[in-house]
């Protein structure tokens, strides 16, 4: 009876395979403590930072304020979303069809880190679901327009 010597530790080999992949995915699952934890650090600099303009629940404020609730622009241009954090944005954008002229001031005070929190907080809130930004990525990012002129007056 070979197989029955066989089947054992096969069967040990998938569970490890298995093991091993789930261990993997668990941090990208939306659900993983440390997604939990850029999210809720993400929510509260959201509010703190962004929800005076784009409102609580992302609507923005008619022709002022863009949405970023079902936003195409975020959807788009997610690098030149975290730039724009850091350092506003004064050219008019277009989000849905809608002309925005409106400069936003960027906060330059707020580190990769927290950036990265509020990213996470906002690609995946609303309709997004994008999995958590990691703070890596996001000082990538941060580097290629590291530079660029700030706007508006909240300087550090
Ligand atoms: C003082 C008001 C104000 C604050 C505070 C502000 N924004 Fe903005 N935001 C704007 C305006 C105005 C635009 C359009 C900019 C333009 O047309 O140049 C914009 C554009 C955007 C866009 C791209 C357009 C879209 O709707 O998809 C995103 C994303 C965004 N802001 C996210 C944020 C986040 C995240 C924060 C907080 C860290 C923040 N904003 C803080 C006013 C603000």
């Amino acid at each position: 009876m070979q197989i029955r010597r066989i089947v054992p530790p096969l069967l040990f080999i998938a569970a490890i395979i298995l093991a091993a992949c789930s261990g993997r995915n668990s941090d990208r699952s939306s659900d993983s403590p440390k997604f939990l934890q850029y999210y809720r650090q993400g929510e509260q600099l959201y509010v703190q930072h962004c929800s005076n303009c784009h409102q609580r629940n992302g609507t923005g404020l008619r022709q002022v304020y863009p949405p970023l609730a079902n936003s195409d622009y975020m959807r788009g241009n997610r690098d030149e979303v975290i730039c724009m954090i850091r350092y506003g944005n004064a050219e008019p954008l277009v989000v849905n069809g809608i002309q925005f002229v409106q400069p936003m001031p960027g906060i330059p005070s707020l580190t990769d880190l927290e950036i990265a929190q509020i990213v996470t907080y906002i690609y995946n809130s609303w309709d997004y679901e994008e999995g958590i930004i990691e703070v890596k990525d996001v000082s990538e990012v941060l580097s290629a327009c590291e530079g660029r002129e700030v706007v508006g007056n909240k300087k550090m």
